[in-house]
């Protein structure tokens, strides 16, 4: 009976080690193969990463998706609005893009004009204002030219036999993208982790503001894990709406006219400031839509200054003030934050 059980033991440990040495073997010959979807997914973020850093691929060989998307400033530029080839001048605000994946976001640009992030990540390398190539066959042409990117390519994409298309360059620069992590928050520590000492007295208080009297929450949401701290809608907050008003026919007829034109959206609207602040509109060209701007989410909103669509509010506490004064309006009830609350309130957007 002891003899059999020994037997059985030692066969044991031999059919492990066995099936720990093929399990080895596997994993080895697949870190060299080109069919394991892992270091191909690997490929595609580091290709992707290269092209986002690469200036060769603008107009004037000085712009990079990095230079307007800076990794030190959560992937904004820190300037109200976007500089681009030949120090050209954009009409909007640099959006983070650390908070794609955590946001779950399923609209692209301040006007939603974009439902699919693979066509939003091509489209600033044409955009006249942003990296000015003439055409994506252009961008194609640059990088075939390229030795080093055509190899890579012929790695990441091991299937194609064929010419790079634009479809491969926005799956890696989408591989990258998705692969950007925003970084964890105390509030994202504080809601998964359970633990109250993640946020401070004061955030907590600004926490109860943020989803009680001053109804920030109603388009910041706190639901997700993490929180998405945006509701993807449209809304009108009236940033930007001031200053074109008073011209509100003449500039709805010109995008009316210059759409029918067959203009792309996003070149139109980073080249017409005062059409550009009509939000939404510029999409769908529905009265309803004027001055709607998609909610973004404020997921390490501390640090991507300035904000709003054109970027004209400079400080946080600018932004909560606007913030404020817009939901009295909208609502007909006066929101009055004391200065406290008001600082509660921003120790609270500090801790997302
Ligand atoms: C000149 C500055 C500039 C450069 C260069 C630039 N971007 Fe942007 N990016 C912007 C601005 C400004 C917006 C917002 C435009 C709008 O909403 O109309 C934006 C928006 C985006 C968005 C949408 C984000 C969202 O949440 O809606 C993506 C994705 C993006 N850029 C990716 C890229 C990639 C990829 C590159 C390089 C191929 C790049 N950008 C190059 C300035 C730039
Ligand atoms: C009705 C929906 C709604 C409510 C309620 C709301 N917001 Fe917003 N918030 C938006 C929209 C839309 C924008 C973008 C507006 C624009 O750029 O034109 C925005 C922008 C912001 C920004 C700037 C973010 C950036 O990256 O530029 C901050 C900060 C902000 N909101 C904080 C708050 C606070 C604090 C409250 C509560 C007092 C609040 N919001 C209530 C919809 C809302």
């Amino acid at each position: 009976m002891r003899q059999s059980s020994h037997t059985y033991t030692y066969c044991l440990i031999g059919l492990m080690a066995i099936l720990v040495l093929v399990a080895l073997a596997l994993k080895s010959h697949n870190a060299f193969g080109r069919s394991n979807p892992t270091s191909q997914t690997s490929l595609r973020i580091a290709l992707g990463k290269q092209l986002f850093n690469d200036p060769q691929l603008s107009a004037d060989s000085t712009i990079r998706c990095a230079s307007c998307h800076v990794p030190e400033k959560a992937y904004t530029d820190g300037r109200p609005v976007a500089i681009g080839v030949y120090g050209r001048t954009g009409t909007r605000n640099t959006p983070s893009l650390a908070t794609i994946n955590a946001s779950k976001a399923d609209a692209f640009f301040w006007d939603g004009r974009r439902a699919a992030l693979e066509q939003a990540v091509l489209d600033p390398l044409t955009n006249p204002v942003e990296m000015g190539l003439h055409s994506q066959a252009e961008l194609i042409q640059k990088i075939e030219q390229n030795v080093e990117y055509r190899n890579a390519f012929a790695q990441a994409f091991p299937d194609i036999k064929s010419v790079i298309t634009t479809h491969e360059v926005a799956t890696v620069l989408v591989a990258y993208l998705r692969s950007l992590k925003s970084p964890e928050s105390a509030y994202d520590r504080y809601v998964l982790q359970g633990d109250p000492t993640e946020l401070s007295p004061r955030a907590r208080l600004g926490l109860a503001i943020f989803k009680g009297k001053g109804h920030c929450a109603e388009c910041h949401l706190l639901q997700g894990s993490p929180p998405t701290l945006t509701d993807h809608a449209y809304h009108r907050t009236g940033v930007g709406l001031d200053a074109v008003n008073a011209n509100l026919p003449t500039l709805t007829q010109a995008i009316i006219e210059r759409s029918l034109q067959g203009a792309a959206i996003g070149d139109r609207v980073a080249t017409h400031a005062d059409e550009a602040q009509l939000g939404r509109f510029n999409v769908t060209q529905n009265p309803a839509d004027i001055g709607l701007f998609r909610t973004p989410s404020l997921r390490g909103v501390a640090s991507t200054a300035p904000y709003m669509h054109d970027g004209s509010v400079a400080t946080l506490d600018d932004a909560i003030d606007r913030e404020v004064y817009y939901r009295s309006l909208q609502t007909g009830y006066p929101l009055n934050l004391t200065v406290e609350e008001h600082q509660d309130l921003k120790v609270f957007l500090q801790a997302l």
